[in-house]
């Protein structure tokens, strides 16, 4: 179930669009440190090569805190976010399967993360780095 095809997606108001390629059963993580909850982040992580923005590059609003490492991208319009740079995987991205066009995904697998013990959690479980391995 690992062939990945081509799903695409944005936020509410089209102004950021995307492509990414990846299974159409989706692994998602959902995480609780402070600010996944707020926003009921879950997401799916791929390598950078498997992930396109194909528009709104500059309605890109960007919000960091803590150790600044996470880049939590969303549309300056709309308020969305349908993809962003996670911590534990800055050399990939955390897409929202929420935001993804019907049609493409089975289904959405979900495993939980222990992001208030974030550093305990990824020396625990090294897998979370290899999802964005190309
Ligand atoms: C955070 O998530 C982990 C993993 O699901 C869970 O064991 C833990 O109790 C949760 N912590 C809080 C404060 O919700």
């Amino acid at each position: 179930m690992d062939h990945k095809v081509k799903h695409t997606g944005g936020c509410h108001c089209g102004a950021v669009r995307f492509e990414v390629w990846a299974p159409e059963i989706l692994d998602a993580i959902i995480c609780n440190c402070s600010i996944c909850v707020k926003k009921q982040n879950t997401h799916f992580i791929v390598p950078l090569k498997d992930f396109t923005l194909l528009k709104g590059e500059e309605k890109i609003a960007t919000y960091t805190f803590n150790t600044h490492h996470a880049k939590h991208t969303f549309c300056s319009v709309c308020g969305v976010q349908s993809f962003y740079t996670p911590r534990s995987n800055p050399d990939g991205r955390g897409v929202a399967p929420h935001c993804l066009d019907s049609g493409t995904v089975n289904s959405v697998r979900t495993t939980t993360f222990d992001g208030v013990n974030w550093e305990k959690c990824m020396e625990s479980d090294p897998s979370i780095r290899e999802r964005s391995k190309p």
